[in-house]
């Protein structure tokens, strides 16, 4: 059996040789693909891959034409708009993520753009603090319970909406709960977005809904850049001179936000939300157990397709 990890953002290697290990202790083979940039290395390495476990890598219909063997795929972290579910339903290939295994990095990461942030990208002027201000939180899965734990160290006030969690849920959690997405922009001094890229939240993220935010208010972005209107939410901010936008996916419009919105607008360099060793490592090995899992005993836990 052949579990193929791919991944064009490598893992740590303390992850990497941790994967291994699971995969060798369930007397599996492990190949790796490490760093591609041509998709036909990708294509080649899942001709005889059983299994594959991946990141961001994108999974299409032509992928799964090439991997002839493939029975599953992990998406070794939590949104898995990249995979193409319905071809792999078609493909009789099962589709997993690893739900909360890399919330926390994401969660510190969001803390520390923050105070990056509030002190004016570190250069020296003052700034203001994170203590007392109001966090809007938007969807309350796992990223957003860890960033509600973290900013309640820095007594903020935290609040979410969530389209699908009870408000109850929200508030078991400590959190205060707002009817609506409105309601969350118009309040919150920040805003912080956890919602995943689906049919109904690509571009939802727009001039309408942040035109809604307060004075001075900063929108933090570690989702997906797909969730956002760009050219709405450049226009708009080419506006509104007092609200900032901060991110780590990197809009399409990249170079016209940091030309237009100069001192007001941050773009981490490449994805890192999820990259550190802890959540590498949290991430690959249940993505390596679910897939020991799958084929000793036939678990499907974590499946998101049909
Ligand atoms: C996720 O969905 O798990 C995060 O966005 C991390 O993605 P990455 O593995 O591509 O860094």
């Amino acid at each position: 059996m052949k579990i193929l990890v791919a991944t064009s953002k490598p893992f740590a290697p303390v992850a990497v040789e941790g994967i291994r290990k699971v995969v060798e202790a369930n007397g599996c083979q492990m190949a790796l693909l490490e760093k591609y940039t041509e998709k036909a290395d990708l294509l080649a390495a899942v001709a005889d891959a059983d299994a594959l476990i991946v990141r961001s890598d994108k999974i299409d219909a032509e992928v799964l034409d090439a991997a002839k063997q493939l029975k599953i795929v992990v998406r070794a972290g939590a949104g898995y708009d990249n995979i193409d579910l319905e071809a792999a339903t078609a493909h009789k290939v099962v589709v997993m993520n690893t739900p909360g295994q890399n919330s926390n990095a994401v969660a510190e990461l969001v803390m520390g753009l923050l105070v990056y942030t509030v002190r004016n990208f570190f250069n020296g002027k003052p700034g203001t603090e994170l203590k007392g201000k109001t966090l809007g939180l938007l969807a309350f899965g796992n990223v957003s319970r860890n960033v509600a734990r973290i900013a309640k160290g820095f007594d903020m006030n935290v609040m979410a909406y969530d389209a699908y969690c009870p408000a109850e849920a929200i508030e078991a959690a400590g959190v205060k709960s707002v009817a609506t997405r409105e309601e969350l922009f118009e309040k919150s001094d920040i805003v912080s977005l956890h919602i995943p890229a689906t049919p109904d939240t690509i571009h939802s993220i727009n001039a309408e809904l942040v035109g809604k935010m307060k004075q001075g208010a900063i929108l933090i972005n570690t989702a997906r850049k797909e969730v956002i209107d760009e050219p709405q939410l450049l226009e708009l901010l080419t506006k509104r001179t007092d609200l900032k936008y901060i991110t780590d996916i990197k809009p399409d419009a990249d170079a016209d936000f940091a030309a237009k919105l100069e001192g007001r607008y941050f773009a981490t360099p490449k994805k890192m939300g999820a990259q550190t060793a802890e959540a590498n490592t949290n991430a690959g090995l249940a993505a390596a157990k679910q897939i020991a899992g799958f084929f000793k005993e036939g678990i499907t836990k974590f499946q998101v397709n049909k």
